[in-house]
């Protein structure tokens, strides 16, 4: 078998997409359009990868590098067309024979399986170009493959080029091809930008590659969805959409249970337990893992976070964290990065945590912030207690250590330590550390005046006589 190198087209702006983001990197499903063809082509066992880039070379390579240090990047400085984005990745397969397989990065339906099919089929074809069509009902936008009589390709237009008939025309080009890299790079110095866009146009290479003699072959796609394009906001969000379904799909069949796939936002690489029922309006994002019989959502958003088995999340964010089992959690809960929390943990409505550990059994039921806390066992925490963490410098640490019983309202000016078995007493500023077993107590006194609601009566009596 040859060898196959990838080179992913994703230098172009997407001015269509009308948006300052450089349309490579809108999220499809969570994760950034060229993701899917980096992971595509990674899948495969292939040479050499290069990605094209020009509009907002640096940024893109960062992201792309975030991910994958496995690709060669070419800047088209430029972006004269796909023709020319594909010239630009010449020099650096000057030591390369074999297949060059190519793909635009805003086609992110499209599977491995079947990039395997053409690559398969180019070869034992011997094809110098073959590529992938598809039939659609709507093929507006998109390059149309005309056929002659005997049903063989003898050129695609593209839509701003098409004369009327050629416009019904319902076989499409997906963008994706395999050629023969001597060939294709001999071609591609004969394209011309004679067209209605004046731009390079990759397409044209079929052409003259048929008309110097060479055998030009295709392949079509089963189902059209998958090289769907993306272009513009709708398509996008039509892809997101589509996905995140087949995401719901997937986790159905492994027995999580999800209420309303069309309302469910599960992004890729997410596991999820059997018996984990998912409601309406909840997002998990990749990376996120959640045991099995969990009740996440209605409405949860849950970010690149790990939660145990037989916990509830209704109506809250959860953010880098780790999340024990038996635990509930909301509604309208905020867990922000690097908190941990154990089992059998309650954290009840408008509660905020941030880089705190509560220990296991403890409950936090409501209105109450906590950062940079260190929670022991079996802890209440009462309604409305606050952190005081932060002294306008640094961040400072509130321990509490296990049994300690804290009362409404409290104030606990980090940093501070809350020892084993100890109380606060409701409405307490507590500023100094509280020894184990003992009450902290820090609030004014209350004081009685008897029969001072007679004597106000009687003075307002008063008032209005003088009147
Ligand atoms: C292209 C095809 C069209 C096909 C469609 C499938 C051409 C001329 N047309 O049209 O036949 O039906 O894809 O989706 O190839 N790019 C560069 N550098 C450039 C121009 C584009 O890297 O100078 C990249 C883009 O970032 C994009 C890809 O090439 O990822 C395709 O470009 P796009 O402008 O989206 O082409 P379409 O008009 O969709
Ligand atoms: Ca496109």
């Amino acid at each position: 078998m040859s060898a196959v190198a990838s080179i992913i087209l994703a230098a172009g702006q997407g001015k269509r997409m009308k948006s300052t983001l450089p349309k490579v990197l809108h999220p499809v499903a969570g994760i950034p359009m060229v993701s899917y063809s980096l992971e595509l082509t990674g899948s495969l066992n292939l040479a050499k990868r290069i990605v094209v880039l020009g509009h907002q070379f640096e940024r893109i390579k960062e992201a792309i590098l975030s991910v994958d240090r496995k690709v060669l990047f070419v800047h088209q400085k430029e972006q004269l067309g796909t023709a020319h984005a594909v010239q630009a990745a010449e020099p650096y397969l000057t030591d390369f024979s074999g297949i060059i397989l190519i793909i635009s990065a805003d086609v992110p339906l499209l599977k491995a399986s079947t990039i395997q099919k053409i690559i398969t089929h180019h070869q034992r074809a011997a094809n110098s170009g073959t590529l992938l069509t598809a039939r659609v009902k709507h093929p507006e936008g998109y390059g149309r493959i005309i056929r002659n009589a005997a049903g063989e390709v003898i050129q695609i237009v593209e839509e701003g080029d098409t004369l009327p008939e050629q416009r019904k025309v319902n076989e499409i080009n997906s963008g994706i091809y395999c050629f023969n890299s001597k060939e294709l790079f001999q071609a591609l110095a004969q394209v011309k930008k004679d067209n209605s866009q004046k731009e390079y146009y990759l397409t044209d290479v079929i052409r003259i590659l048929l008309e110097k003699g060479s055998s030009i072959g295709s392949i079509t796609v089963d189902d059209p969805v998958e090289i769907t394009g993306i272009n513009d906001q709708q398509t996008l969000s039509q892809v997101s959409q589509l996905i995140y379904e087949r995401n719901a799909l997937a986790h159905m069949e492994e027995g999580v249970i999800v209420i309303s796939p069309g309302n469910t936002f599960l992004e890729q690489r997410v596991q999820i337990g059997p018996g984990t029922i998912i409601c309406p309006f909840t997002v998990i994002t990749a990376g996120s893992q959640i045991g099995s019989g969990c009740q996440i959502g209605p409405y949860a958003h849950i970010v690149e976070s790990k939660i145990g088995s037989q916990t509830r999340i209704f109506s809250s964010l959860v953010e880098k964290s780790r999340i024990g089992s038996n635990s509930d959690i909301g509604p309208f809960a905020h867990i922000r990065p690097e908190s941990i929390i154990c089992d059998e943990v309650k954290i009840g409505n408008f509660v905020e945590i941030k880089k705190t550990l509560v220990g296991e059994g403890t409950r936090v039921g409501h209105l109450t912030y906590l950062g940079d806390a260190v929670l022991g066992k079996q802890v209440n925490i009462g309604a409305g207690t606050i952190t005081c963490n932060y002294d306008g410098v640094r961040k400072n640490r509130t321990t509490i250590e296990d049994g300690v019983f804290i009362g409404s309202n409290n104030a606990l000016v980090a940093p501070v330590i809350i020892g084993k078995d100890s109380y606060t007493a409701a409405g307490s500023t507590i500023t100094g550390n509280v020894p184990a077993q003992s009450l902290g107590i820090a609030r004014a006194k209350q004081e009685n005046i008897t029969g001072w609601v007679s004597k106000k009566k009687k003075q307002n009596e008063n008032k209005k006589i003088e009147k």
